[in-house]
C-alpha cells in the first residue's frame, strides 16, 4: 500500500478523492500496489464527508510522517503551497501539483531539488486540465526542436467567448456560470486578465526550450475589454475570437511569447476549440505539427492528469524520471513580431 496525501478539498481535490475511488481497481493495476489517502489536509470542516475521518488542518502532520510517500498539492496559489513542497521534498516525498502558479514561478528550483533527493514532482494537470501535454513534451517530442506552441490554454476565458458568440449572453453572466461549473480561479482576474494562461504558457515553454521562461516577461492581455461589439464583427467576418497563448522560436533562436485575444477564421486549426476545451497546437522541427485536445479545466479533468501523476510517482518511488527545464533564464525578444 502506498500512502498518499491531499493538499487542499477543494474543486480539484475532492475530484482527487473521487477518481481514486471510481477508479481504484484499475489505478491498483496500473500503479502496481493500491494508492490509499491517508490525509487530506483543509482549513474547513466537511460534516458528513467520508474524508472527515482522515482530516487535518495542519501540514506539518502530513510531512513529517514517513509513512506518506506522495503529496498531492491542489491548494493553488504560491504559498503556503511551496513551503509545504519545498518541505514535502525535503523530507523525501514525491510531489504531485496542479498548480500553475507554484510550476511557473518554482519549476525550476523545485525539479532540481526533486532530482537531488531521487523523487519526482511531476505537474501534469498544471496546463491544459485533463489533456496530456507536459509529458509529451518531456517525453514523446524529445526527439525535435520545438519552434512553436499555441494554444488556448484557459478553459474559462474560452467558455466566455463561446457564450458570448454562441448564446449571446453577456460577459457577466457567462464567468458566473463558468464560476458555478468550477472552472475559474479562485479570483477569475487571473483568468479573464490572461495571467492563468500566461503561466501556463511559461510553462510550456520553459520545457520545450530547456531554459526558464520568467512569466513575467511574456506580454499578456485579457479579455476583460472584449464585448458584444467585438463578438458581432467576429461574427461577421465568419471568425472567432479566441484567447491565444504563443510562443515561437525563429530560425536564430529567439523566441518571442505572448497571450492575447485574437481573431481567428475556420481554417485555423483552433478554430473548432470551443467552450471549456483547451487546444494545443505544437510544431517540431522534425515531426511537424501535433495537436492537443480536451477538456482544459474543471473536476474530473484535472482530477484525471493529477492521479495519472500519482501512478506514475507510485511506479518510481524513489527514481527521478525526468528533468529538462534548467534554471538559466531564457531571454524573450519584444512580442510584437509574432504572427499568426
Ligand atoms: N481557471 C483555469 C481555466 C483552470 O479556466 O483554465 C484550469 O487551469
Amino acid at each position: 500500500m502506498i500512502n498518499i496525501a491531499v493538499l487542499g478539498y477543494g474543486t480539484i481535490g475532492s475530484g482527487v478523492v473521487e477518481v481514486l475511488r471510481i477508479n481504484g481497481d484499475s489505478i491498483f493495476k496500473r500503479a502496481g500496489d493500491e494508492i490509499n489517502v491517508k490525509y487530506v489536509l483543509d482549513l474547513k470542516e466537511f460534516p458528513g464527508d467520508p474524508i472527515m475521518d482522515i482530516l487535518v488542518h495542519d501540514a506539518d502532520i502530513i510531512l513529517d510522517d514517513p509513512e506518506v510517500k506522495i503529496v498531492v498539492e491542489v491548494m493553488g496559489g504560491v504559498e503556503p503551497a511551496y513551503s509545504f513542497v519545498k518541505k514535502a521534498l525535503l523530507n523525501g516525498k514525491s510531489v504531485v501539483t496542479s498548480n500553475k502558479e507554484l510550476v511557473a514561478k518554482h519549476g525550476a528550483e523545485l525539479l532540481d531539488l526533486a532530482k537531488e533527493k531521487n523523487l519526482n514532482f511531476l505537474f501534469e494537470a498544471s496546463v491544459g486540465g485533463g489533456i496530456p501535454i507536459i509529458r509529451p513534451l518531456n517525453q514523446s517530442l524529445t526527439a525535435d526542436e520545438i519552434v512553436e506552441i499555441t494554444g488556448i490554454l484557459n478553459g474559462t476565458t474560452n467558455y466566455i467567448l463561446s457564450k458570448m458568440s454562441e448564446e449571446d449572453i453577456d460577459f457577466e453572466t457567462a464567468l458566473k456560470n463558468a464560476q458555478a461549473l468550477g472552472y475559474a480561479e479562485r479570483d477569475p482576474s487571473a483568468d479573464v486578465d490572461g495571467h492563468d494562461a500566461c503561466r501556463k504558457i511559461a510553462i510550456l515553454s520553459s520545457l520545450a526550450y530547456g531554459m526558464q521562461v520568467d512569466f513575467e516577461d511574456i506580454y499578456t492581455e485579457g479579455i476583460s475589454h472584449i464585448t458584444d461589439i467585438d463578438i458581432q464583427y467576429a461574427k461577421a467576418l465568419k471568425a472567432r475570437i479566441k484567447l491565444f497563448a504563443s510562443s515561437i522560436r525563429d530560425e536564430d533562436e529567439s523566441v518571442y511569447a505572448m497571450v492575447a485575444p485574437v481573431m481567428i477564421r475556420a481554417d485555423h486549426p483552433l478554430y473548432s476549440v470551443n467552450d471549456v476545451f483547451n487546444g494545443i497546437y505544437v510544431k517540431g522541427n522534425v515531426i511537424g505539427d501535433v495537436m492537443f485536445y480536451g477538456s482544459g479545466a474543471g473536476k474530473l479533468p484535472t482530477a484525471s492528469a493529477v492521479v495519472a501523476d500519482v501512478v506514475d510517482a507510485a511506479k518510481h518511488l524513489n527514481k527521478n524520471i525526468w528533468t529538462i527545464w534548467s534554471s538559466k533564464k531564457l531571454e524573450l525578444i519584444s512580442t510584437d513580431r509574432v504572427k499568426h
